[in-house]
């Protein structure tokens, strides 16, 4: 009711306003990286699997296909991210030294539940959840578990269960490092204070508000957008396109931005927003090539850049520039502004923002 909501016009605004709270949860008490974190026989089990299959649905497949890029990076471990209704009735090769990770806000996801027991029943024993339900019947099937503490989460689109999830993914990849012996102590210390610092690098992100609410009265007239991103914010661009289209009913798609020029340039005018995720990591020059690629096309360019990533506002291209540059965990940083985005865009247009047409909060049916 309205007195739960307190300030908020939204359950998804006041989800998205707790996420420095709901992180802070997710990662008290975590004062070091050790496998135990996952269940009492966690060590040995990360210390025998060779690889990772990630299966999941929605947002928290997108979760998953950033964690991708942390494991394959950290701890330099091959994985594969596969989406929990195609896994499950695929004929693929089980590998039993594979820790299968299942992510699920709510636990009771019938896809995901049901891919990980098509994977059990192929011999993969090893068997993990990043999970918002400790009583759900995700936690129950899987040997090990990381409760994120979201709170509950009542916006069909999720927004504090996806953050929760990608700093549980982070803590999954260094305590796999650390059990293969790829994460020294000062790299260890670097990212515990990175992570216990999220919290306020967060509530400087949420402060950007007004700004994106001047975006979204633009996108409101909008039929069509565009997200790019590359690297580990190619998923974040999926992720904030699917945000948009889930509320807003815009139709939106995301690309990783050097494959511009193989299709979506096609679609490329001056009526097509381009939202653009740009903190300064390596891909950052190749990013602005990309960018003026659309620019010459006369796409308008809205652009989360950060402290770092030196670009201006110009003729067609708007600038938000996020307060700090935060390395791996940017992912978790850069969503925050296209859920906002999302959000007041759908605001703006008039839908029902916490109960979108035709989406249910967790489908518990196949
Ligand atoms: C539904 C929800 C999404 C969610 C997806 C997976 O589609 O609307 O927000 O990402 O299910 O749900 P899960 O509970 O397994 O994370």
């Amino acid at each position: 009711g309205a007195a739960e909501l307190g300030p908020y016009r939204h359950y998804m605004q006041k989800e998205i306003f707790e996420q420095p709270r709901a992180i802070a949860d997710t990662l008290e008490g975590v004062t070091g990286i050790m496998p135990e974190l996952f269940g009492d026989k966690a060590h040995g089990v990360f210390q025998k699997v060779k690889s990772v299959l990630i299966l999941a649905c929605g947002t928290s497949y997108y979760a998953g296909s950033t964690a991708k890029y942390w494991l394959e990076s950290i701890a330099r471990i091959p994985v594969n991210v596969e989406i929990a209704s195609e896994y499950r009735y695929r004929d693929s090769v089980p590998d039993p030294d594979t820790l299968v990770v299942t992510i699920s806000q709510s636990g009771e996801t019938a896809d995901t539940i049901a891919a990980l027991k098509h994977a059990r029943a192929q011999g993969m024993e090893h068997t993990l959840t990043i999970c918002n339900v400790s009583t759900s019947a995700m936690v129950r099937e899987c040997a090990l578990h990381y409760i994120t503490r979201a709170g509950v989460e009542v916006g069909v689109a999720s927004t504090k269960a996806f953050t929760t999830q990608l700093a549980g993914l982070f803590l999954l990849t260094l305590a796999l490092a650390q059990a293969k012996g790829r994460l020294s102590d000062e790299a260890e210390q670097e990212h515990i204070k990175a992570m216990r610092h999220l919290p306020a690098a967060i509530s400087a992100v949420l402060a950007l508000e007004p700004q994106i609410i001047s975006w979204a009265e633009q996108f409101a007239s909008k039929e069509n957008a565009l997200f790019l991103g590359r690297g580990m914010h190619y998923p974040i661009a999926l992720e904030g396109s699917l945000k948009l289209k889930e509320i807003s009913y815009i139709h939106a798609e995301a690309y990783p931005a050097g494959e511009l020029k193989h299709g979506p340039l096609a679609l490329v005018t001056s009526a097509m927003p381009v939202v653009t995720v740009a903190p300064n990591d390596a891909l950052i020059e190749k990013l602005k090539s990309n960018l003026q690629e659309v620019r010459a096309r006369g796409g308008e360019l809205f652009v989360f850049a950060d402290a770092d990533s030196h670009i201006a506002s110009s003729e067609g291209v708007h600038v938000i520039r996020l307060p700090e540059h935060y390395g791996h965990l940017s992912p978790i940083l850069h969503v925050i502004p296209l859920q906002l985005l999302a959000y007041h865009t759908a605001l703006a247009r008039g839908t029902d923002v916490d109960k979108p047409r035709n989406l249910a909060k967790s489908v518990t049916v196949e």
